[in-house]
């Protein structure tokens, strides 16, 4: 079962709890599991917003330590893991997170060890190597790479797998608080998100229960949507048959490599946090989102990667069919740098 961080929350304004004199994730120190004087810190999150239409912004997490949001997640894991004693870090990838975990697992002086499939593009594996981390290619899927490790774990791993340790969680809650605090207070009315394992999502509607019970927010709730890929697409698979687990998904392709994960562990949550938002969730073809992809960066001179792209084509879809009006906000997220792709 997932873990999750239940904190003992401020019972204080916003003002009051978030530092405003830290431009990074760090700024919301009183509502993580973590303090700032244990951060392994490269100063991640507090990224941008862009506006590209009326109404319609992009945050690009493209902006974070070794470009992508993973960052988050694994500043507040490796901040944890480090004070807690930990002596090696172990996680399987899908890429994004192997990179940042080999980053953050320099910057604190631990051993890293990863696995990734043994097909994804050779950026991803360079730059696990480049921060000093033992690289394991697997055949097959993140499910497989973690199969691995799980077999050759030592005694001394500990392991900050997506969700199997509730610290990555509580990291990528922050975006939920950046979006509270860059629309002056008033959530958007609708999300778009790539789900992978889900993390993202999950911590943003962490976030924003967590804004209702400290008083900052009413029980509205911004409409998440969960955007995958038409080769890996569990979640959505779920959401529309009504189910309230996923099951896995047999042959998972996609070259948005992040939305390569067959059985999210988190899914279940995932569904959960769609439904009671109201949200949606959508599968994009290769094809529309590669072409998507270019369209959005060359439109926006945002650096967007494949799974933001998707994101990009469900949202045009979503407004084309009126499911979002046109008079409400939206927030698109791009999670990473279409840099590692090629
Ligand atoms: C760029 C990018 N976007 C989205 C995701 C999916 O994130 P999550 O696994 O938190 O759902 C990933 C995961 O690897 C990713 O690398």
């Amino acid at each position: 079962m997932p873990l999750r961080v239940d904190l003992h929350l401020p019972s204080a304004p916003p003002e009051e709890v978030i530092r405003s004199d830290v431009a990074s994730l760090w700024r919301y120190e009183r509502v993580l599991p973590v303090g700032m004087e244990h951060a392994v810190t490269l100063s991640e999150g507090w990224t941008p917003v862009f506006q590209v239409e009326d109404r319609v912004w992009v945050k690009d997490e493209a902006q974070n330590p070794t470009g992508s949001f993973k960052a988050r997640g694994m500043t507040m894991a490796v901040s944890a893991a480090i004070a807690l004693g930990a002596q090696r870090l172990v996680a399987p990838s899908a890429g994004n997170a192997a990179g940042a975990l080999s980053a953050y697992g320099a910057r604190a002086g631990v051993p890293v060890v990863v696995a990734m499939p043994d097909d994804t593009p050779h950026h991803f594996i360079n730059e696990c190597r480049h921060y000093g981390a033992e690289v394991h290619l697997v055949p097959g899927t993140i499910a497989d790479a973690g199969k691995f490790l799980a077999a050759n774990r030592g005694p001394d791993d500990f392991d900050v797998s997506t969700l199997k340790e509730p610290y990555r969680v509580e990291g990528k809650k922050t975006m939920g608080y950046e979006l509270f605090e860059q629309f002056a207070g008033r959530l958007p009315d609708v999300v778009v998100y790539p789900t992978g394992g889900g993390t993202g999502l999950v911590g943003m509607w962490k976030a924003f229960d967590e804004m209702e019970r400290m008083g900052w927010i009413d029980a509205r709730r911004p409409r998440l949507v969960s955007v995958q890929t038409a080769g890996c697409a569990p979640v959505v698979r779920g959401y529309e048959q009504g189910d309230e687990m996923t099951e896995p998904w047999i042959n998972a392709h996609t070259t948005a490599w992040g939305l390569r994960v067959p059985s999210p562990i988190g899914g279940f949550i995932c569904l959960r946090a769609i439904r009671e938002t109201g949200g949606t969730a959508m599968a994009i073809e290769e094809e529309e989102l590669h072409e998507q992809t270019g369209r959005l960066a060359a439109a926006s001179g945002i650096d967007i990667c494949p799974e933001g792209g998707a994101v990009w084509a469900a949202y045009l879809r979503l407004a084309e069919s009126g499911w979002i009006g046109s008079d409400e906000t939206v927030v698109v997220f791009n999670t990473g740098t279409g840099l590692k792709y090629r």
